[in-house]
């Protein structure tokens, strides 16, 4: 058991990469907040892993405001006693260029990627702190460490994340938080099929296409989830301020 008696809040745990690694934390023995503006499905993910003799909450929220961040770290501390390990991967992306995207796109995508890994510092750092540590890690992507087409907004938030991993890793490294980010390839989840449709393009051409690296396939969430383990548990107590790309060799 790789997390065994860590508590743990994983952000966007109703789907995709959220909901593997929330699975997976429980598998390894973590408590796990499942927070999601989705509600239903953070419960059922919550269900799903008491169900398998594991213990977690589920907790709607909007990881982009101040006020749902504060609830979601008072309730964590209220039903596990505190803090040990958070997972910031809640995102969203908006395929447009600087042309096409709204200001009000460009505001949404960065109060969802990027305020709200601030907010959950700002608010979980004092709790992590007093209980003698923790490991944060946030979500990057292979385009937060290079460009990429018609996706402005989401390169330029996820550049954000990189750096500001670092940045907080070396803020809190004196108080024993570990800070590092997590960087996924093209995974198979529904952000993918909802790109697909922004750009107008055929889902399986959009899918077929994101197998276009050295390992020949997209990821599956499982695999994003395994080094999040890792960066979450004991085994990487000497790893801060890192991006771990788990692309299957695409930005290699
Ligand atoms: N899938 C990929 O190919 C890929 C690649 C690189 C990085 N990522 C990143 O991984 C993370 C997870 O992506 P995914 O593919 O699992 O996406 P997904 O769309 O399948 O799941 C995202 C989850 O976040 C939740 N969410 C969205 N906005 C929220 C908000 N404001 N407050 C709370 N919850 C919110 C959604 O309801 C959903 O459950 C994102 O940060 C994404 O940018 C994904």
């Amino acid at each position: 058991m790789q997390l065994e008696d860590k508590r743990a809040i994983v952000t966007g745990g109703a789907g995709g990469i959220g909901r593997a690694t929330a699975i997976a934390f429980a598998g390894e023995g973590a408590k796990v907040a499942i927070v999601d503006l989705d509600g239903e499905g953070a419960d059922a993910v919550a269900n799903e892993i008491i169900a398998a003799g594991g213990d977690a909450i589920a907790l709607q929220a909007d990881v982009s405001s101040e006020t749902d961040i504060m609830r979601v770290v008072e309730s964590a501390v209220e039903s596990f006693g505190g803090v040990d390990v958070v997972f910031n991967n809640a995102g969203i992306i908006r395929r447009a260029t600087a042309i096409e995207l709204t200001v009000e796109e460009w505001d949404r995508v960065f109060a969802v990627n990027v305020r709200s890994v601030f907010l959950m510092c700002k608010h979980v750092v004092p709790v992590m702190a007093a209980g003698g540590g923790g490991s944060i890690v946030n979500t990057g992507s292979g385009w937060g460490l290079k460009g990429g087409a018609n996706a402005l907004s989401y390169c330029a938030s996820k550049g954000a994340v990189v750096n500001m991993t670092r940045a907080l890793a070396i803020d809190h490294g004196p108080q024993g938080i570990r800070v590092n980010s997590v960087n996924p390839g093209d995974t198979n989840t529904d952000m993918l099929r909802n790109e697909a449709a922004q750009l107008g393009e055929d889902p399986s051409a959009f899918l077929a296409e994101a197998g276009d690296r050295p390992l020949g396939r997209m990821g599956e969430p499982a695999e994003i989830a395994a080094a999040v383990v890792w960066l979450a548990s004991d085994a990487s107590s000497y790893v801060t301020g890192a991006a771990l790309v788990v692309d299957g060799g695409g930005i290699a």
